[in-house]
């Protein structure tokens, strides 16, 4: 048994003002609350990724809610919620003269309830075989009755080159998957934007895995489809990309690149202008992943800014020669770009990025 190592907290009036508060003392970091006349100290370490438990909310039932993602632990007994088989470790309090005095020496022992690992979190293996194309469209269609899509149907010219060269291909629609908006938990700490996406981790039934599956284990090469909505990517591609940013997280917090020697290419197309900057955002985008990118990295058609006549727009893409050879060039770019990184050999698994540890928080 380890002898007891009391610490003054501070004047007890004080400390009653919050109902919860984190706080240091020594080493050890505490969520005191306070509520009905009574103190309560667990770990301020959140289980699951270190959130800040005494920065976030005290339930009606007594819990402490993390700020990060919201496990529960009870103020008084540091116990998570019923059926969970885990707790934040619990600190003895005592009251001597007005003083609040903590017992640094925990009175119960931190403990995770058993998870099996994420399928994502297994290591990062190119598996042998020929060049694998993604391709990604991100067009909002009725699922029911779809109508011809300009950007998706210049996906499937390339993905068909490619497939016709002998390379695997996969298309993946994000409109047939259900999946979650980001939550924005970067906003709150880079560390507590998780690998996998913390909602992936949450939410067995978040469809966006399959296209973590793809992009992050399976492809080689991605290509990626979108319309110009008032001048930006399509909706979903942008739904897409918030929960993506836990891919590129990993190289902020863990100098970790999740993706290595993969291409990128983009199919971009618009009833009036802006392709120049969506083409942008892309590069910008999948560039920051890891992605690199073949000459001339996209394929783009707008009608421009003084045409409406947009029942002509998709005549024009359907039969237009040099778009779909465009396509098709791309897709070989792509490929080809692909296959000579394959066999250069895997490329770093740490990169430095020019100052930006500089500015993270202790
Ligand atoms: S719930 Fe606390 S860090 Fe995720």
């Amino acid at each position: 048994m380890n002898e007891p190592q009391w610490h003054c907290l501070g004047r007890v009036d004080d400390l009653k003002t919050r109902p919860l508060q984190q706080i240091k003392a020594g080493k050890v970091v505490l969520a005191l609350s306070y509520r009905d006349g009574e103190f309560g100290a667990i770990s301020g370490v959140c289980n699951h990724v270190g959130g800040p438990l005494g920065e976030g909310q005290l339930s009606a039932e007594g819990y402490v809610v993390c700020p990060w993602h919201h496990w529960h632990f009870h103020r008084l007994t540091g116990l998570a919620r019923p059926g969970i088989p885990a707790a934040a470790p619990r600190y003895d309090l005592k009251i001597e003269n007005g003083d609040l005095l903590v017992n640094l020496v925990p009175a119960t022992e931190r403990r995770n309830a058993p998870h099996p690992a994420h399928p994502l979190t297994r290591p990062l293996t190119r598996e042998p075989g020929p060049v694998r194309v993604l391709g990604i469209s991100t067009a909002a269609m009725n699922r029911e009755f779809p109508r011809y899509s300009t950007s998706e149907a210049l996906l499937q010219t390339a993905l068909d080159q490619a497939a016709a060269a002998g390379h695997h291909t996969q298309l993946i629609r994000l409109k047939d998957l259900s999946f979650r908006a980001c939550e924005g938990y970067y906003s709150v700490s880079a560390h507590a934007c998780t690998w996998p996406c913390t909602i992936t981790q949450m939410d067995e039934t978040d469809q966006l895995t399959a296209v973590y599956e793809a992009l992050v284990f399976w492809a080689d090469v991605v290509l990626v489809s979108t319309s110009i909505r008032w001048g930006a990517p399509a909706a979903l591609y942008s739904k897409m990309i918030e929960r993506m940013n836990c891919i590129q997280n990993q190289i902020t917090i863990h100098d970790r690149v999740l993706i290595r020697n993969k291409v990128a290419g983009f199919l971009i197309t618009g009833g009036q202008d802006n392709v120049q900057a969506v083409a942008g955002q892309m590069l910008l985008f999948f560039g920051e992943l890891g992605f690199v990118f073949p000459q001339f990295p996209f394929v783009a058609h707008s009608r421009g800014w003084t045409a409406e006549d947009m029942e002509r727009n998709v005549a024009q893409v359907r039969t237009s020669k040099a778009l779909h050879d465009g396509a098709r060039a791309l897709a070989d770019r792509c490929v080809g770009m692909a296959a000579d990184l394959i066999a250069a050999g895997p490329g770093p698994r740490k990169v430095e990025r020019g100052g930006r540890k500089a500015h993270r928080a202790p």
